[in-house]
């Protein structure tokens, strides 16, 4: 049983509610503290503030959207959008803190010549920072993250060996309007011994393979008209950058796979492969001037000039 009389106790005792059980077992009275109580209520006026500014009940097959919004552009307009985590990041993404530098530093890169951003180091240190982002999204699938390349398909951009030219105007016309190398096939314009003989010849000038009679034979085809393959690789071999012609005189394969041929017969074999059938749509650098601004193209531009020896 219980009796419902509040004791007051002797001062400094510990008060009790005055409920008693079972004759003497009693209740303390221990409000919870002010200051504890407040900030209780507090949390329930911010859960319901909370309730209406963002989207928080379900309801039926929708939830309640709240109240706040975002603002972000995209495509140069400007779409405002009620508040969720998508919209709240693209917004942090236009206009967030890190945003905002990044386009003070495009709009410094826009406006400062290729020569000049090479020297400042700051420019220099966004660069790469930026540039390995928009590589890795962008570039990497085809020239491999580091930008190796792949032999046969896409060249290696972190040597200083350039098809079209390593000038950091030659690497902006590159990105802006794409690559497409040509190179026609020559398996029904020379018979298997002139191409055997212009392989040769092709080996000889990096040192591949000695010189030899079928090199001699080999080097008339390739400067003459027969091969004609002068015309784009150059009279001494060394490629001819506004065709995009390789420089054959160099260790550096793009095409045929030579270093990773074992006996000189298969290296062989690798060149009259290429001669036999060409360079056509086998692969092709994508233009990037529709899908980057000028300025990212110009910041890849110096990104690229300096992964590689640039020129
Ligand atoms: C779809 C594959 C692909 C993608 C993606 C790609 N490239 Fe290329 N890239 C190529 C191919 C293939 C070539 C060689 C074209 C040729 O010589 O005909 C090339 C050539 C180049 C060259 C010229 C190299 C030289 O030796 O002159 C540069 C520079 C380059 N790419 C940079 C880039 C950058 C920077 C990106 C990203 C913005 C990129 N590429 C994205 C395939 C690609
Ligand atoms: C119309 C221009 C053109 C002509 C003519 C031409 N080539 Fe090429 N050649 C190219 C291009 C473009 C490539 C591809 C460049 C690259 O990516 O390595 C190439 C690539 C090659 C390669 C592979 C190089 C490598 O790094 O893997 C060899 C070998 C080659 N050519 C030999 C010849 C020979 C031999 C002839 C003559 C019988 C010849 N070319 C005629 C344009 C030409």
């Amino acid at each position: 049983m219980s009796d419902t009389t509040t004791t007051t106790s002797t001062p400094g005792a510990v008060q009790t509610t005055g409920h008693a059980w079972d004759g003497d077992l009693q209740e303390f009275n221990n409000p919870l503290p002010r200051w504890w109580l407040w900030s209780f209520y507090a949390t329930v006026v911010f859960a319901v503030f909370y309730w209406f500014a963002y989207p928080a009940w379900p309801f039926g097959k929708t939830w309640t959207k709240g109240f706040t919004t975002a603002t972000y552009t995209e495509g140069g307009q400007s779409h405002t959008m009620r508040w969720n985590t998508r919209s709240a990041l693209l917004e942090d993404l236009d206009s967030g803190s890190d945003a905002k530098r990044q386009r003070q530093y495009l709009d410094k890169i826009a406006q400062t010549d290729y020569a000049a951003i090479a020297k400042d180091p700051q420019m220099v240190a966004f660069v790469n920072q930026a540039g390995k982002r928009l590589f890795e999204t962008n570039c990497s699938a085809c020239h491999g993250r580091g930008g190796q390349g792949v032999v046969g398909l896409f060249p290696n951009l972190v040597d200083d060996d350039w098809l079209w030219g390593g000038s950091y105007q030659a690497i902006e016309t590159t990105l802006k309007h794409g690559r497409n190398g040509y190179m026609p096939a020559f398996g029904s314009v020379l018979n298997a011994t002139q191409i055997d003989d212009v392989a040769n010849y092709v080996l000889s000038l990096s040192g591949v393979v000695p010189s030899s009679e079928a090199s001699v034979r080999g080097q008339k085809i390739f400067t003459g008209a027969t091969g004609g393959c002068y015309m784009c690789h150059g009279d001494d071999g060394k490629g001819i950058k506004s065709m995009g012609a390789a420089n054959l005189t160099d260790k550096i394969w793009t095409i045929a796979n030579v270093p990773a041929a074992q006996s000189p017969a298969d290296k062989l074999a690798a060149v009259r492969a290429v001669i036999g059938s060409g360079v056509q749509n086998v692969r092709k650098m994508p233009a990037w001037g529709e899908r980057l601004s000028a300025a990212e193209i110009k910041l890849m531009a110096v990104y690229v000039h300096q992964l590689g020896g640039g020129q």
